[in-house]
């Protein structure tokens, strides 16, 4: 095959005296007849469908290449756009959905732990029990959803690789399920944490996953996919190995190739292992397609292990029960009945006053005259939201920001995040494990009473 066939344009080359020597197959688009007989005819002969001006002329060394325009590659390339914007507006959806899911995941996990803290039959604590923990892991999966839904370019932060592929492989898990292909992971020990951008370095291995899928279900019934991990002196190596039909010889290096796609019926955008090659080449690493000898495909994935200034969060030792705040004034403010109710439970009796607000407005005019210990507040909600109550009140009662917990269900977007780090306030994550809550608070108070800012102004109650 010429080289003349390889590029993405119709192209004719021609000898010095302008005589066709050879086109590729996207030229025949040019002409009604069949290319071989324009060949040894000169360029511009007269026919009765005379071709279109070239919108590029290379000159050669024994003559020249003409290069035409492609209208259906245009057509092609806006498809690929309006696929691509569609992409980009889905995750906007996907990131209001996972909103919406959080809040009510967090009611549930609050009221389950608030029966699981009261005596019960040993049945009715198991059912309960896994109540709370598939509520838990609906969140998970929620929070990982809303990861891959944002690319944030750029931002690098210590990301442990072992959790990384294990999530991956937990939101890719149904879909496997479903399909009949087992899922398995092997990840050495000691798998190291790399500087990253999380969420595109995930799309890695889901777009990996995806193609083993894809590749398995489109010539068996079931399948085996293996994401191994392992480490060499200075990298970090991850295979993607399947069972499925593998890649030929001559499309190794090709289906890295931007709108390469075998998929014929117009599901693949065939930007996958495109963005994966992108995504990879940012973080210094790189992909392959890895010989082996058993059928199917091996992806392998190398990642540079790069010292990193801040060191992974050492793994939590369990905390002792939280402390209780007694005797304090609480405010809530959170458009989520359910859980501006769990919210209210956790801090009500022990003398505690709680006052509870919908909307960020009201809550706002509430704590522009009133002292109060702790205000804990949602951040997305319509209306005076969690951030603009909290830069009103930094112009008002800049005492009361040392205050404030922050609830969110967001994975905090670009905006929210840079705000929170400018922020004092506490954030936790919904749904909210309710002794975090009481700990936060309690820190809050106690602190305050240490630099003898207590406030305190509800009557202590008998009970
Ligand atoms: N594990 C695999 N087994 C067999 N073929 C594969 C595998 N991975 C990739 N390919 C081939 O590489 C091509 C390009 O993959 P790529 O992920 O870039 O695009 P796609 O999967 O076709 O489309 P998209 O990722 O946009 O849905 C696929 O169409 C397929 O032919
Ligand atoms: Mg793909």
């Amino acid at each position: 095959m010429s080289w003349v066939e390889s590029i993405p344009l119709p192209a004719l080359r021609v000898d010095a005296a302008g005589v066709v020597v050879e086109g590729n197959r996207l030229a025949q688009k040019l002409f009604d007849r069949p290319l071989a007989e324009r060949l040894g005819r000169r360029v511009d002969a007269a026919t009765d469908a005379p071709l279109p001006p070239p919108i590029a002329t290379i000159p050669l060394a024994d003559g020249a290449l003409l290069l035409y325009s492609d209208a259906s590659l245009v057509e092609r390339l806006q498809q690929q756009v309006y696929h691509l914007s569609r992409l980009a507006s889905a995750g906007r959806l996907v990131a209001v959905v996972v909103h919406e899911i959080n809040n009510a995941l967090a009611g549930i996990v609050g009221y389950a732990q608030f029966l699981l803290a009261q005596p019960l039959a040993p049945e009715a604590r198991r059912d309960l029990a896994r109540i709370h923990e598939e509520a838990l892991r609906t969140a998970r999966v929620a929070q990982n959803l809303l990861r891959f839904s944002r690319s944030g370019r750029g931002e690098r932060r210590p990301a442990r690789m072992d959790e990384l592929l294990a999530r991956c492989a937990e939101l890719k898990r149904r879909d496997f399920a479903l399909r009949s292909i087992k899922l398995e992971l092997d990840l050495a020990a000691g798998l190291p944490t790399l500087e990253a951008d999380e969420a595109l370095l995930s799309q890695v291995f889901i777009n990996l996953l995806t193609n083993a899928q894809q590749g398995i279900s489109s010539v068996k019934e079931r399948g085996h996919v293996v994401v191994r991990a392992r480490t060499t002196r200075r990298r970090l190596v991850v295979d993607v190995i399947d069972d499925g039909p593998g890649i030929p010889e001559p499309l190794r290096e090709r289906i890295f190739d931007p709108f390469f796609t075998s998929r014929s019926d117009g599901s693949g955008t065939g930007l996958g292992l495109t963005l994966c090659r992108e995504i990879l080449h940012d973080h210094g690493g790189e992909i392959r397609v890895a010989r082996r000898r058993a059928p199917g495909a091996c992806m392998r994935v190398s990642l540079p292990i790069v010292a990193h200034a801040s060191a992974p969060a050492e793994p939590q030792e369990p905390q002792p029960p939280a402390a209780r705040i007694e005797g304090c004034r609480v405010v809530v403010v959170e458009d989520e009945p359910s859980l501006r109710e769990v919210i209210t439970r956790t801090f009500s009796g022990h003398g505690n006053h709680v006052i509870t607000f919908e909307h960020g407005e009201d809550a706002l005019s509430y704590l522009a005259g009133e002292q109060v210990d702790v205000v804990v507040s949602d951040i997305h909600r319509p209306g005076l939201d969690g951030m603009q109550l909290y830069e009103q009140l930094a112009r008002t009662r800049p005492a009361l920001l040392r205050r404030f917990i922050f609830v969110t269900g967001d994975a905090l977007g670009e905006e929210t995040a840079a705000f929170l780090r400018r922020s004092r306030a506490q954030v936790l994550r919904k749904p909210l494990e309710l002794d975090q809550l009481v700990r936060a608070a309690h820190a809050i108070v106690q602190r305050a009473s240490e630099q003898g800012e207590l406030f305190k102004s509800a009557p202590a109650s008998g009970g």
